[in-house]
């Protein structure tokens, strides 16, 4: 469904990706895995048509999608969700407030609205939590204010930029399954960037390994785990067993 050709970003004189093919099929949950600095972030912006390539192409369903500008931009970026590390919520804003500002930019009516936070406040689990503000909330809860709000304009594909590396095991696990249940239920293709093995092992079915800007190895989880070939996995498996 995703597929990336040939896709180069370069920052100054600093090669952040370098000539990078991936196919991410529909339905899939697949990781991205890599050191810091791999270049994860900035093929996630790449992918997710936040940043432009320097080189390459970037097709959804076999529509080339990085050159599109504008209105047609807009309504494919609104197929996508995207989470990250620090849950990049409005501090000004409660629970309600925070998933509903998507839908409020996109024009939609104020009964209309509610009723879509309600869902996405059961969707996520946290319905108790509407009226709260994100200072009284704990990293979990975060999370999945993050996650509805995500998934408000009900996107194809969930982004996930190391979502789970500022919680703790157990509330990971939490978050994963979560992003593991509203997959399947909502039919959603999801791209996962870590650094944590753990992460890939619990929940993707394939994996891509980066390594100085350029994808090392990539297979299904199984595979890249009992038989790793590059010393970028290897060492990313040694590490973390
Ligand atoms: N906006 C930017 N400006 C300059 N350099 C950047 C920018 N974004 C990333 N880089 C550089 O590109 C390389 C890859 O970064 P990044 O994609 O963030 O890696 P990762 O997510 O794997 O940690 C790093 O050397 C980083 O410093
Ligand atoms: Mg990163």
């Amino acid at each position: 469904m995703i597929r990336l050709a040939g896709i180069s970003k370069q920052y100054a004189s600093i090669s952040a990706v370098r000539d990078v093919d991936l196919s991410i099929p529909a339905g899939c949950i697949y990781g991205i895995i890599g050191k810091s600095g791999a270049g994860k972030s900035t093929l996630l912006r790449v992918m997710s048509l936040l940043e432009a390539p320097d080189q390459g192409e970037v097709y959804y369903n076999e529509e080339r999608v990085d050159t599109l500008s504008g209105r047609e931009l807009l309504a494919r970026r609104r197929k996508m969700g995207m989470i990250f590390q620090n849950f990049n919520l409005l501090g000004s804003r409660n629970v309600t407030g925070n998933i509903s500002y998507p839908l409020e930019i996109a024009g939609r009516h104020k009964k209309q609205i509610q009723e879509r936070v309600d869902e996405l406040l059961s969707l996520v689990d946290i319905r108790d939590k509407r009226k709260a503000r994100l200072r009284e909330l704990s990293g979990g809860q975060k999370q999945r204010v993050a996650i509805a709000r995500a998934l408000a304009a009900n996107p194809e594909v969930l982004f996930c930029d190391e979502a789970t590396s500022a919680l703790d095991p157990q509330t990971t696990r939490s978050i994963l399954s979560l992003i593991r249940e509203l997959r399947g239920k909502l039919k959603l293709t999801v791209v996962l960037i870590t650094h944590q093995m753990a992460v890939i092992q619990a929940i993707c079915g394939e994996v891509a390994v980066m390594e100085r800007g350029r994808v090392v190895e990539q297979g299904t989880v199984e595979t890249v785990f009992t038989d790793p070939k590059t010393p970028a996995a290897k060492d990313l498996i040694h590490v973390q067993q």
